[in-house]
């Protein structure tokens, strides 16, 4: 290769790995809410909808009242094994309701108008997140779609290891607070027990 050439690609290149590693870095929770998360998130869904876990057609769960940061007051939860992609996985499914007025009656009343968020987790295959049991999570909207949050100037969807850092202290969101459950499972309530 003629020098100028050489010059020219190596500058290329170092162009190139300039910007891969600081797009990394910018989005160093690339572990999370990457397009195949979105993609198994999207799934997911689906798969809920058909089992009327979610969606319109939804079998209507028994509302309780939580009261508890970050989750909303009026509650639904639902747990049960799931086939996605041929694997089976355990899944724990909570309805959060919130809003003006919102109580078990009201609730009761008219599900789709306090519903603000469905919160997720679903154990997936061994090796997706061997640091955290595996567990996949998604914050849906009550369509289905996903809520975001902006990282380090990237805008990133809730969904697969939210959130995972190097440090406790970047690691925070659901991962973070379901660590510390009882029982060592990353389930809060003692009553949801994994089959
Ligand atoms: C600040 C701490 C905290 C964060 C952050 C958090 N959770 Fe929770 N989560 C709880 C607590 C406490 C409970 C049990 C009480 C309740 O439901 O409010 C719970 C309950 C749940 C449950 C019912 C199963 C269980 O653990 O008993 C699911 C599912 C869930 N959370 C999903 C999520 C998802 C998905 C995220 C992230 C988008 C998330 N949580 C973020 C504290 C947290």
């Amino acid at each position: 290769m003629k020098k100028p050439l050489l010059f020219l690609s190596l500058l290329l290149m170092a162009i190139a790995i300039n910007a891969c590693t600081s797009f990394v870095k910018k989005n160093n929770q690339a572990m999370m809410g990457t397009e195949t998360d979105n993609q198994y998130a999207k799934k997911l869904w689906s798969v809920m909808e058909k089992e009327k876990l979610v969606g319109v057609q939804a079998k209507p769960l028994k509302p309780f009242f939580g009261g508890a940061k970050p989750h909303g007051m009026i509650l639904e939860i639902a747990n049960q094994t799931l086939n996605i992609n041929g694997h089976t996985g355990f899944l724990v499914v909570k309805k959060n309701y919130g809003g003006k007025g919102v109580s078990v009656e009201s609730v009761k009343k008219n599900r789709s108008k306090y519903l603000s968020s469905i919160t997720v987790m679903y154990q997936r295959k061994a090796g997706y997140d061997v640091d955290n049991q595996d567990w996949f999570w998604v914050k849906y909207q009550p369509n289905g779609q996903f809520y975001y949050k902006n990282i380090n100037q990237v805008k990133t969807a809730l969904t697969g290891r939210v959130i995972k850092g190097k440090t406790d202290d970047d690691a925070r969101g659901c991962i973070y607070c379901h660590r510390s459950a009882g029982g060592g499972d990353y389930i809060f309530y003692p009553e949801i027990l994994k089959p």
